[in-house]
């Protein structure tokens, strides 16, 4: 091979290798997606016979939630056994054939390791809290009480409550952050760490092709258990909790993202580098240095390959102002960072509701979500435009949502089944009686249905998808000149090969904008973008966006 072929070829496989960068990635939920035999929880096989549709969206991969043996007291965010398939999904050579088949049809598949804690029905912790002398024993975060009996520090839980809990067989406290069934692993432990590598290296070898890791920069405490201090009423903000969680009335400085956990996070990323082309999308939840830590976490090529940011899954909505300063925050930070922004997930209402929008601003977001510097997650049910679910109280199955109801009414509302078939009594997501009732206003939005209307949101999703895989810069270029003015937002995307220009109105006021001067060419016409020169109007919810014509 002459040297010519070989630095294409190597830039070839560098380019697949970079696949998360810039990558779309479909958020399944397992239990929501696709149930395959009757008992109303959707399941592996669910999945594995929609994967013809999911590739037909054009995205890059897959991320499935945790889908682990699992008491399921927090959906199987609580694992209790991490190398094995919970009945309820289904089994592990259901894995391997949903596995095989999506890379068929040419999708990674990125699982969801939920490292920070266990299940208190794992057998590690059984061990743990059997005595304070077992080989277990410093495993989880246990701590005497004070001398008044009281937990060691102030650390909340950010579902309710002190983050200690009391146990009567060690007479001590261990740590949660969540649950009380879901107790905090010690990661100053070094047996923890090599356990949850081997973990990793164990799903690895199996030939997925990611981890999204839940709540990265929990995994370590401080070690001198020292009180966060409290917030001002002014810094407070509700990304990662709502406003009537007291969650948000600390300043989390001691029960997180600590300083140690990079080496970890090295270790990880050494890990996942032994393999080709696996990408790693670390969950940062830090509702004052969000972005901080993501530059941390994501600059250079030693830790994390991106960080899943909670910037626009907030309730204040992405207006020009907002976007602008998330990113000159993180371009302050640190320029090399990697974000993944979602704007609706399974912990957060869909934001088309959450924002208010009506159908022209639900496909502006959408392409907007394509334009932007960073890797994109979509949630289920996301390209059909799907407004939350209305879950009346008594048929809540959230532990978050019942305990801060009515003011926050959990997330049982963005995990009611996904709408496959509109005159279906279940929506075509089950034959039996599902775990949440499907919705009846989302049912009018069924992929049957729009698959029929040739200018659905949903074939909008999938144009606006294909433009971010037509255009290098959209994927991976860089961005610069990001500007406001009133409710319009402007930058432009970069790279060796290409230009791209992208006006926003993001108001719901018209508004001008002066385009700037030289050769264009208008793109993305197909998606209803405006094409003009010159002083132009931007209606509400308009956008424009145009390539720079070469030579
Ligand atoms: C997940 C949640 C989960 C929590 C605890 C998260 O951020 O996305 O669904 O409840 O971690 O594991
Ligand atoms: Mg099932």
């Amino acid at each position: 091979m002459n040297v010519q072929n070989t630095v294409k070829l190597e830039t070839a496989t560098k380019a697949s290798a970079d696949w998360w960068r810039g990558g779309v990635i479909y958020q399944i939920y397992p239990r929501s997606f696709q149930d395959s035999n009757g008992d109303g929880i959707g399941d592996l096989r669910g999945i594995t016979q929609r994967l013809g549709y999911i590739a037909s969206l054009g995205v890059d991969a897959i991320w499935i939630s945790p889908f682990f043996k699992s008491p399921m007291k927090d959906f199987g965010y609580d694992v209790s056994d991490y190398r094995d398939v919970d009945p309820m999904f289904g089994s592990m050579e259901d894995f391997k054939d949903l596995l095989d088949q999506a890379h068929s049809v040419g999708l990674k598949v990125m699982i969801d390791l939920v490292l920070s804690h266990t299940s208190d029905q794992h057998p590690w912790f059984k061990e743990s809290r059997s005595s304070r002398e077992n080989a277990k024993s410093d495993w989880y975060v246990w701590a005497d009480p004070k001398p008044d009996g009281t937990p060691p520090n102030n650390w909340l839980s950010i579902f309710g409550g002190s983050a200690w809990q009391w146990d009567s067989r060690r007479l001590q406290y261990y740590l949660h952050n969540f649950l009380t069934s879901q107790p905090d692993l010690n990661f100053h432990c070094p047996d923890v760490q090599d356990a949850l590598l081997d973990v990793a290296r164990f799903w690895l070898d199996l030939g997925v092709d990611g981890f999204r890791l839940d709540t990265i920069n929990f995994y370590f405490h401080d070690k001198q258990l020292r009180d966060n201090p409290s917030l001002p009423m002014n810094q407070r903000n509700a990304s990662i909790a709502p406003m009537v969680n007291p969650y948000n009335h600390q300043d989390h400085l001691y029960s997180k993202s600590q300083p140690e956990n990079i080496a970890f996070l090295e270790r990880l990323r050494a890990l996942t580098d032994e393999y080709e082309g696996r990408a790693c999308l670390g969950e940062v939840g830090d509702a004052q240095r969000g972005l901080e830590i993501m530059g941390e976490y994501t600059s250079g090529d030693r830790r994390m390959h991106m960080c899943y940011a909670f910037e626009f899954l907030e309730k204040r909505a992405l207006t020009a102002a907002y976007a602008k300063q998330v990113f000159y925050q993180l371009e302050e930070k640190a320029g090399d960072a990697w974000p993944c922004w979602a704007f609706s997930n399974h912990d957060v209402q869909r934001h088309a509701s959450r924002w208010g929008l009506d159908d022209a601003a639900i496909r502006q977001h959408a392409v907007l979500m394509m334009c932007l510097r960073g890797s994109a997650c979509l949630y289920q049910g996301e390209e059909l435009g799907l407004p939350e679910a209305d879950v009346p109280f008594d048929h809540l199955q959230d532990p978050y949502g019942i305990e801060f109801w009515p003011e926050f009414k959990g997330r049982d509302g963005c995990r009611t089944p996904m709408v496959w078939a509109a005159q279906d009594e279940q929506s075509g997501f089950s034959t039996g009686a599902p775990w949440l009732p499907v919705s009846q206003a989302q049912a009018e939005q069924a992929v049957d249905r729009l698959e029929q209307e040739p200018n659905s949101t949903l074939h909008h999703y999938r144009r606006a998808i294909a433009l971010r895989h037509a255009h290098s810069a959209l994927m991976s270029g860089h961005q610069r000149e990001m500007a406001q003015s009133g409710s319009i937002l402007t930058f432009l995307r970069e790279d060796n090969a290409q230009q791209i220009f992208c006006a926003f109105n993001l108001g719901s006021d018209s508004a001008e904008i002066t385009l700037p001067d030289g050769n264009w060419q208008v793109i993305g016409e197909e998606l209803g973008g405006v094409a003009g020169a010159g002083t132009i109007t931007l209606g509400a919810a308009q956008f424009c966006l145009m390539a720079r014509v070469q030579g």
